[in-house]
């Protein structure tokens, strides 16, 4: 920073100063100016003065009001260390850095030697002076003093203190210019002055006098213009040094080297010099102002050029920016895609995995289908024989009540029995895995049925001196369900009880009704189950791990019945304490309509009743009838068996397959079909179809023995025409009551009412198979 305290600023020379500065000022571009205006006055140029000491300017120009009292605070300045260049007027001191000015005694001295010129001897002279204690005014006054070559001069001192208007105002109150010859004052502005105040008195005596001014200065109203226009003669040339002040400051800037003293040099201007200096001033001013208009344009085009650097820049980023994202797109691109094909390779290698363990889970499927398939076959298998077994066994039993074999027989019977109880078991856990089993519901007394079912204990029950209940809170209950399911479903409950009560135990039977439902509950006193198995005791093959403990299907298949009939089964127990089952069923039949469940074909059980007077039966038994029966069975043991028991009361055909029997049918006069269903070339379905479809046979009652407990079987087989089914195994007796009522209703009824009706069955019957298939 360049600071400059200036004593005055508003004359031409000062100006002319200012604008001589910012041109050279603006060859350099990192250099700033602070101009302080003390407006004549020392007291405010100390102040300011100060004011730069104390911000440590980089460099600073003093031009002095007043050379005595401006020394101190130059000196000041100059001994901390503060670069001090005066200007023009001196301070009375060396203590600065340089000094930049026009040589004031010099310029008088001139002045001096030009006015003698003109001057004849005795002249008077009229000498305006700046301010008096200001050093160009007693250099100047001194130097024209010393230039006079004239002798006797008259000098007339007038104090302008600088100003045109006061060098004016004090010319004018001169008592006279009459003998005035010339007018020399220490500045233009001031000659000016002092011939305007004679003009006015006078204005031919103003055309006579010689004025001499110093400074020339260029500009409006300057001592330059007023040469050349003829006002005043001559004025010596005091350059302002401004351009010479920057390039000094600069050059301390730049820490070269600078002399102690820059003096300017001075000339005479006379009327032609004026006006060709004012013309090259005005062509220099024209210049000026055309570098300044070009600073100003490059200053624009900077301003442009930064912006659009700036610009630059800022696009050069934000390229760089989406240079960088899209190679982080472009890496994470590949990143993705990287772990994408890791991923397709996992995905492949789960798929695959999957697929072998689809393929595992077909063939574990496929071999368990087998295995259980293989059960299933074997239950079969075993259940003819054990018809075979459990036949005459109950014969025996019948016949010889007394006989020493008895508690044998009974032993036999007992666990063929069991045998049976369990190869059926295992038939139903087939069909309701291979969900084929369905409900065939019946209206019945709960309180008598559950009776009846706790009766088959009875024996258990004292054999085992365990005391055994049965109790209701209310004498009947009537519910919808399937006997034969719901009685495996106590009977295996019961069978449990008795099985882990020990001698002397309490097993109890309890039946209430609450809210639209009715629980049947068993409770007993036996080992009970641990917390951690009640859970697991309805699983499938649940058996705690040991054989002894049964199959593991038997209360599975409880639950899966009650589940059918949309109820539910819940166990609670404390070992060796108390195990208590409840069943809850729900009463009425709406919530049975929508599943599988199958209503007793009433016709066909009515036909027949299941169970009749004792007497009646053994009479019925105990007669021969006319009855030839044709017997279709390819299992030669049954067959034999059937053979002889029939023998007693009917006449018997054999025949081991359909197409065997149709051919005897031809021929022979067959009061009843008893027939097998699965057989070899021609099975008891198609037979049953084909002989209530042929107009000749069709009145000839069908009876179908049936080892398949699947009811859709059955209905299947009842869609084909036959007019009764018996489920193997079965009750040789039962079987022979049967026959004698159908052939019996059969030998009463004419052929053509019974064709009729028949085939009307056989076609209601089909429906009633199409919609249950389609359903
Ligand atoms: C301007 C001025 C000039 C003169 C100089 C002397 O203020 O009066 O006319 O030459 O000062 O310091």
């Amino acid at each position: 920073m360049i600071a400059f305290s200036q004593c005055m600023m508003d004359d031409v020379w000062r100006q002319a100063m200012l604008l001589e500065m910012n041109i050279e000022a603006s060859n350099y571009n990192n250099i700033r100016i602070v101009i302080a205006d003390a407006k004549e006055s020392n007291k405010t140029q100390i102040e300011q003065i100060q004011q730069f000491i104390d911000q440590k300017v980089d460099v600073l120009i003093i031009s002095p009001n007043q050379s005595d009292s401006i020394t101190p605070i130059a000196v000041e300045a100059y001994r901390k260390g503060i670069p001090t260049i005066i200007v023009d007027r001196k301070i009375g001191s060396d203590e600065y850095t340089t000094y930049v000015g026009g040589d004031s005694y010099e310029i008088g001295r001139i002045a001096g030697e030009y006015a003698s010129s003109f001057l004849p001897e005795n002249a008077t002279i009229a000498e305006v002076w700046g301010t008096k204690l200001s050093s160009p005014a007693q250099e100047r006054h001194l130097g024209f003093i010393n230039g006079l070559k004239k002798k006797n001069v008259n000098i007339k001192t007038v104090v302008g203190n600088w100003r045109r208007g006061v060098a004016k105002k004090e010319v004018s109150q001169l008592e006279n210019f009459e003998d005035i010859d010339l007018v020399y004052a220490h500045n233009d502005v001031m000659a000016l002055g002092a011939r305007e105040a004679i003009y006015e008195r006078d204005s031919v005596l103003a055309s006579k006098i010689i004025f001499l001014g110093v400074d020339a200065a260029f500009g409006k109203g300057a001592g330059l213009e007023a040469v050349a226009n003829g006002l005043l003669t001559a004025s010596f040339l005091y350059p302002t040094g401004g351009d010479q002040v920057i390039r000094v400051a600069m050059k301390i800037l730049n820490k070269e080297q600078t002399e102690k003293k820059y003096i300017l040099n001075t000339a005479v201007v006379e009327k032609n010099t004026a006006r060709t200096l004012l013309l090259q001033s005005d062509q220099l001013i024209n210049y000026q102002n055309r570098i300044e208009q070009q600073k100003r344009n490059i200053d624009m085009l900077f301003q442009k050029f930064s912006m659009l650097r700036h610009s630059l820049f800022v696009i050069l980023s934000l390229l760089a920016l989406l240079l960088f994202f899209v190679i982080y797109i472009f890496y994470i691109n590949r990143k993705i895609s990287k772990k994408n094909i890791q991923l397709h390779i996992k995905n492949r290698e789960s798929e695959e995995q999957q697929q072998k363990l689809i393929c595992l889970n077909e063939k574990i499927e496929q071999v368990t289908a087998q295995k259980l398939q293989f059960f299933t076959n074997v239950s079969h298998e075993v259940r003819t024989p054990l018809t075979l077994i459990v036949g005459p066994l109950e014969k025996w039993l019948k016949s010889a009540p007394e006989s020493p074999m008895l508690t044998d027989l009974k032993l036999m019977k007992k666990n063929a029995d069991r045998l049976m109880r369990v190869i059926n078991q295992l038939l139903d856990f087939r069909k309701i895995e291979n969900n084929k089993m369905g409900l065939n519901i019946s209206q019945v007394d709960l309180v008598s049925f559950t009776e009846n079912v706790k009766s088959l204990f009875e024996d258990m029950a004292a054999s085992k001196e365990i005391t055994y209940e049965f109790t209701s809170e209310m004498p009947a209950c009537k519910v919808w369900i399937d006997q034969d399911k719901m009685e495996k479903v106590l009977t295996n409950l019961l069978s449990n009880s008795f099985k882990f009560t020990p001698a002397g135990g309490k097993i109890g039977i309890h039946i209430l009704e609450d809210a639209g439902k009715v629980f049947i509950s068993v409770r007993d006193n036996g080992i009970g189950i641990s917390r951690d198995k009640i859970d697991k005791i309805f699983d499938r093959f649940y058996t705690e791990g040991t054989p002894s403990m049964g199959t593991g299907i038997g209360l599975h298949l409880t639950q899966e019945f009650i589940k059918m009939h949309h109820g539910q089964i819940v166990v609670d127990s404390v070992p060796n304490e108390y195990t208590l089952f409840t069943v809850e069923l729900q009463k009425g039949k709406d919530h049975l309509i929508d599943c599988c469940s199958v209503e007793q074909p009433d016709v066909l059980y009515n036909s027949v009743p299941d169970t009749m007077n004792v007497e009646l039966q053994d009479d019925l038994l105990t007669r021969k009838y006319n009855y030839t029966i044709l017997l279709v069975e390819d299992d030669p043991d049954i067959q034999q068996y059937i053979q002889s028991e029939f023998s007693s009361n009917f006449t018997t055909l054999k025949a081991n397959n359909g197409n065997e029997a149709l051919a005897i049918l031809r021929t022979e006069n067959v009061s009843l079909v008893l027939s097998d269903v699965l057989m070899p070339e021609l099975n008891g379905f198609e037979l049953c179809r084909r002989i209530k479809s042929d107009a000749d046979l069709s009145h000839i009652p069908v009876i179908l023995l049936t080892a398949l407990t699947d009811d859709s079987q059955r209905v299947f087989g009842i869609s084909e025409g036959a007019d009764d089914y018996i489920q193997k195994p079965f009750d040789i007796d039962f079987v022979k009551v049967k026959i004698i009522r159908l052939a019996g209703r059969e030998k009463t009824a004419s052929k053509e009412i019974y064709a009729n009706n028949a085939s009307r069955r056989y076609s209601r019957d089909c429906n009633r198979f199409k919609d249950r298939e389609s359903g």
